[in-house]
This record gives structure tokens, sequence and C-alpha cells, in this order.
């Protein structure tokens, strides 16, 4: 029997999931078909249900439904609690459990790819969305000194300072977070000391309606840093053009995005992800993209 696994998420047009997930079950040769299920929001409910069918093996879960899935899942394993959100759910017994990978790849692609330790650094993180907490709490969970969120509407900013807060228990004590206003001083003052930027806006991003928009210019980027954009699409997205200006290091999206996915293989598989084989699925459906 044909099984079968899904991203569900709306709109679902620019996935790359499909490609490289469906690349990895192939290098196996597994009778299993990877497909974008779009899914709008009043449809979720019946969409999470299909996957206990019996030729279903789980999802992946995308923009908006991160969030909401939480609540149709039967379990949420711990990292997914913590970030409140769901990008995984893989059917064990018969149950639905949700997982995020999310954290995982971002700060897999941190170390791997970027070679950066995060320990005792200092980060600015642009946005307060889905991406912005699973980055946090990844960052918290690695003991950086300290996180200054900035995000366009300030209150979301705060309700992710509160939340990490509350939920940092067992993770990283000793972390300084903030909320600074977006294009404040302060901002200005926190990106000057900082080591990393971490951009988890949609700013940049192909096909939305910040593209071709970068949320810092060059002048506000130091020489040192790190500038992190998890904008996959374009590879060269303003950000980082702006952070090569300047000569800073510079990392794009399309690493973690693999990342959580080779997790999230891992977990429906259970046989190690084949990521090599994923990476370049990923960029050539991205090339294509265009
Ligand atoms: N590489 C990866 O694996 C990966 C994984 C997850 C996400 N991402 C990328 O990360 C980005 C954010 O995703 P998400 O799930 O966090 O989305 P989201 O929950 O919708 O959050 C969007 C964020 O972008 C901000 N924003 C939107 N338009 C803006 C503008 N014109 N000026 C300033 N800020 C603006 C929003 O600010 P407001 O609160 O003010 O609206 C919010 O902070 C997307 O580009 C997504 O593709 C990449």
């Amino acid at each position: 029997m044909t099984r079968f696994i899904g991203i569900i998420g709306y709109p679902l047009k620019h996935t790359l999931s499909p490609a490289f997930q469906q690349a990895a079950l192939d290098h196996y040769k597994l009778d299993i078909r990877y497909w974008a299920w779009e899914t709008e929001p009043a449809s979720l409910h019946t969409v999470v249900s299909r996957l206990r069918w019996p030729e279903n093996i789980g999802a992946n879960v995308t923009v908006p439904h991160k969030e909401s899935v939480t609540a149709l899942v039967d379990e949420v394993d711990s990292m997914a609690a913590t970030v409140g959100a769901v990008n995984t759910i893989v059917k064990r017994g018969g149950r639905l459990v949700g997982y995020n990978t999310d954290v995982r790849g971002f700060i897999r692609s941190l170390r791997e790819d970027a070679f950066f330790d995060p320990r005792d650094r200092r980060v600015v993180v642009l946005g307060a969305g889905g991406a912005a907490r699973a980055v946090c709490f990844g960052l918290l969970g690695e003991g950086v000194a300290s996180i200054a969120i900035a995000n366009r509407t300030p209150r979301r900013a705060t309700e992710l300072v509160d939340a990490l807060a509350h939920r940092r228990s067992g993770l990283s004590a000793g972390t300084e977070v903030t909320m600074v206003v977006w294009g404040s001083d302060e901002m200005a003052n926190q990106l000057k000391h900082c080591h990393l930027i971490v951009n988890c806006t949609t700013l940049g991003m192909a096909h939305g309606s910040g593209e071709g928009e970068s949320p810092l210019s060059a002048e506000d980027i130091p020489r040192n840093a790190l500038v992190y954009d998890l904008v996959y699409n374009p590879a060269e997205t303003p950000l980082l053009q702006a952070a090569r200006k300047v000569g800073a290091r510079r990392l794009g999206g399309l690493a973690m995005l693999v990342y959580q996915g080779a997790a999230s293989f891992e977990l429906w598989i259970g046989r190690p992800a084949p990521v090599d084989v994923m990476m370049l699925a990923a960029r050539k459906a991205l090339a294509k993209l265009g």
C-alpha cells in the first residue's frame, strides 16, 4: 500500500518541502508520497483528522496553522509545548503526536553552516511571529547572553518577551530578554553591540508584500556580526546584500529549512535523513521557483 505524508498550510504555492522530502523518501526507495495539502483555516480540523487514516504517516505544518494545530493533536512533545507551535505531526499507535523541529533546524544551521557558537553572545531578533518564537526558544536553550526583540507591532514583541519569561524554566535563566522599539535609538544601540542578527520577518521574501525590502540598511549592520536571514527565497535577500556591503558574515534560510525537514523525516521514517540529497533537491526546486 502506498502511504502518504504531506505539508499542511495556506497558501502552499511556493513550498519547497515536497521536492526535498520526496527526494529523501525516494533515496530509500520507499513507497511513500509527500504531497502539498493546501488547507484553509476552516478545513484544518478535517485535514488533521484524515491523518488517522491507515495510509497516512504524518505531516508537516506551516503558516498559518502551526499554533492552532496544537489543539487538534492528541499529544504535544515538550519542545513544541515550550514553543507553543507544532510543525511536525507523527502518527504513533493511532495517536497524533505534535513536534517542533524548527528549533533544532535553526540551531543546527547556526552551528554547522555558520560555525557560530551562540553561548554568551548578544542577539537581535527582528520579528515576533512563529519563526521568531522558535528562534528565541532555541537561543535561550543555548545560553545566549541577551536577546533583543524588535517587531513592527510592538505588542507582539512584548508578548513574546512575556512568553519567553514564563516558559524559560529549565532553559537559560541568565539570558537577558528585552523588547526594543523598531527603528528606535535603543534598537540601533543593540545592533551596534550584537554578535548575531536574525531576520524572522517576511521582509525580503519573494512573492510576499515585502519583496525587495530589507529590514535593515547597511549602516545598521556591524561588520563583526553574523547576519542570518530566515527568508530562503531569494537565496541572496536584500538584507544579505546589505550585510555583504559591510563585509559581515551571512547565512540564508535554506539550511534551516532542510534541517527542520530532516528532523521531521527522521521522526516519521526512523532512519537517518539523507541531508545532502535533500539540500540538493531544495536548491534545484528553489532555482525553479525563481
Ligand atoms: N528557513 C526556515 O526554515 C524558516 C522557517 C520558518 C519561517 N521562515 C521564514 O520566516 C519568515 C517569518 O515566518 P513566520 O512563520 O514567523 O511568519 P509570521 O508568524 O506571519 O510573522 C511575520 C513577521 O514578519 C513581520 N512583518 C511582516 N511584514 C512586515 C513589514 N512590512 N515590516 C516589518 N515587519 C513585517 C511581522 O510583524 P507584525 O507582527 O508587525 O505583523 C511578524 O513579526 C517568513 O519569511 C518565513 O518564510 C523560514
